[in-house]
Formats: structure tokens, sequence, C-alpha cells
């Protein structure tokens, strides 16, 4: 397969009508290949609490265009009841996940724009919503392109790199942020190897990571989570790339359930630790990772999910929290499109941000 049907694949847009959301049903993947086209307020949330939609940029990416397709929907013709009617679609939409900072983000910018046009007319204020949702995309493009170009200048040919969850093309837009630069080496010529944990229970890690390094061409190994330490050991694993749902103006930051045991073994193995991030994804009114909510999914999914019989007995109590927080001392560096991000974070982040971002 052309690497570029990896990268420039658009795998959440606009539909052909401009209507709905279309997206690539990353629940199904890797056996089945199913296109959405999602309109209605219940579809849209659904989408994205199943994870149908997934990935911190992605969901954002979704989000914004959401949030404008159901504008197009309404029938208010005052600006008043118009924007009070967007309002009510953001707060519900923003409740389908609690971590990843980018839905709130982006709903919030696309409802800025309906607030900010008190005099115009309802249709030139969807007109508007739109071209934000369509500008959070092609951000989204320039920043994974700029954050793949300063990981891939942290790595060498040859290396092997540790990822965990997905945070590719499917999860962002074009080459991704964790993965961003395996794919950029692959484009030129760089040989590195990718060790993918599998990230249980929902396995974004087999069923997303490797599905897109696979057919992209590019070398990668598939293990079990609890494995990371042993490969690690082997001296395999020259540095960690994860990708972030919320980082707090600290540095500590929220990704997959699992990442923090990650860099804890990559501490004691002295492997460095990058956390790759748009800026979208930093959170700068949290202080720290305390503040963060986690997210707690169904039993389900550690017990009867991706199994064809039950793993555990019915009546058995779980505890399925989908992320955990990463502490900053643990991060060797956070790697963004305005550049590579050194400890302390807070000085970094003010010194590349500025006074913008409110630091
Ligand atoms: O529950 P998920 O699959 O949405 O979790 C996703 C992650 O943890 C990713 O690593 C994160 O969103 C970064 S994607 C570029």
């Amino acid at each position: 397969m052309d690497l570029k049907q990896i990268t420039h694949a658009d795998n959440v847009r606009l539909s052909d009508d401009g209507r709905a959301v279309r997206i690539l049903d990353q629940s199904r993947l890797p056996n089945e290949t199913v296109y959405l086209e999602l309109s209605s307020p219940e579809e849209l949330y659904e989408a994205i609490a199943s994870l149908r939609v997934r990935g911190a940029p992605a969901i954002g990416i979704f989000a914004g265009y959401a949030l404008y397709v159901l504008a197009l929907q309404s029938r208010e013709t005052q600006v008043g009841p118009f924007v009070a009617e967007c309002r009510k679609h953001r707060d519900y939409l923003n409740a389908s996940r609690p971590t990843a900072v980018n839905l709130k983000h982006m709903l919030d910018r696309v409802l800025a724009v309906a607030e900010s046009m008190p005099c115009a007319d309802v249709a030139s204020i969807q007109d508007a919503m739109g071209q934000a949702a369509r500008a959070i995309h092609q951000e989204d493009i320039a920043m994974c392109t700029a954050i793949s170009e300063y990981g891939l200048s942290l790595v060498k040919a040859g290396d092997g790199i540790l990822t965990h969850c997905n945070a590719g093309p499917l999860a962002t837009s074009r080459y991704g942020t964790g993965l961003g630069p395996l794919f950029l080496a692959k484009e030129r010529g760089i040989p590195l190897h990718a060790w993918c944990d599998e990230t249980r229970p929902l396995l974004q890690g087999a069923r997303l990571t490797t599905y897109e390094l696979q057919r992209a061409g590019i070398d990668c190994t598939l293990i079990c989570d609890n494995m990371a330490s042993l490969v690690m050991k082997e001296g395999k694993i020259n540095a960690c790339f994860v990708g972030c749902d919320r980082v707090a103006r600290n540095g500590d930051t929220a990704n997959k359930i699992g990442t923090s045991g990650v860099a804890i073994l990559a501490k004691f193995y002295g492997i460095p630790f990058y956390v790759l991030g748009p800026s979208s994804t930093i959170d700068f009114t949290c202080p720290d990772g305390a503040h963060i909510p986690i997210e707690e999914r169904a039993g389900a999914e550690i017990k009867e999910m991706f199994f064809e019989k039950p793993s555990a007995l019915p009546e058995v109590k779980c505890y399925n929290p989908a992320f955990d927080v990463t502490d900053h001392s643990l991060i060797t560096a956070i790697v963004t499109e305005k550049g590579i991000c050194y400890p302390p974070f807070e000085d970094s982040f003010a010194k590349v941000f500025g006074k913008g971002a409110g630091l």
C-alpha cells in the first residue's frame, strides 16, 4: 500500500453534501472497514463515547465538525435562540468523554464564533462556524507534521521505539503524533523499529497501531503490555513515544491507561520517555495531574470484549479507568508543534507558548 494512503487519509471529515460528519469507524478495525455518516446529536455523542472516533486530536476535529453540522440543522432564525441551542449541543457533546481536553477546546472554539457575531444573521454565523471547523482540521495537519519532524530529530536510524495505545493518523490527521516520527522516517527511508504495546483492555495498540504501521510497511512487533519491561531490559528500546489526552501546566500528562507504567519502566532502564502532542492538548488552566478528570469505563470491556467467552465470572467486580497520569518527573520531553519542551515544563511552556497561553 502507498504510504500516503495512510498518512494522508481524512479519517474524519465532512460528508460530501457537508451536512454530516464522515468517519472511519475505529471500533471495527482491523477486521472491517466501515465508514459512517453521522448527523444527529445522539449519533455524534455515541461515536465519541463508543470510540468509533478516538484519539484526542481526532476527537477535537470531529467535535468541531459535529457542532457545525448540528448548527446547520437549527430552525431558529433569531441569533439569541440559535446561539442558545448551539450552547446546548456543546454541553451535550462535551459530556461524551471527560479526559481528552481537545473535545472541550474545539467545541468551545466553534461555539465562540457563534457567540462573537451578535449582529450577524444565522446563515452567516453557520458559515463562520463551518470555516472554524475546517480551520481546526487544517491546523491539526500542520501541527502533526511539525510534531513528527521534531520527534524524528530525537532518534537515529536503527532505533527501537516503544509506543503505547494509538497516536497515529487514525487518532489525529496526517502522520499522527506519537507515531508521526515513524511515518516520517519511513517516507525518508530511515529504518526504525516499532514495539507496540497491545494496550488492554480495548487493544488500540494491537488493533490500530500495528494496523497502521504494518500497512505502511514499517517494521513493527506487537507485544502484550506486560512484556515491555523485558523488551527494555533486552536493550531493544532506545526511546518511548506516546501521545497525550491532556497535559497539565506542570507537565503531568494523562494518556491511555498503562502509559505511566511504561514511563516508570523507562526511567528504571534509563530510556528517554517522550510525550508528543499538539498545543490543543495542553490545558493551561489545569495546574497538575490531580486536576485531570479520569474516565472510568464499563467492566465488560475487561471481561467480555475481544474474548469468545467471558474471561471472568459475571459477578466479578472490575475497575476500568481508561487513562492514567504520568508524573512530569518521568517525562524526558514534551514534543509540541512549536518545539521540544524540556523540564521544568512550566518554564519551557512559557518560553514556547508565551503570554497567549496565560503563562
Ligand atoms: O481511549 P482512546 O483510545 O481515545 O485513548 C487515546 C489515547 O490515549 C491516545 O494516546 C491519545 O489520545 C493521543 S492520540 C494522538
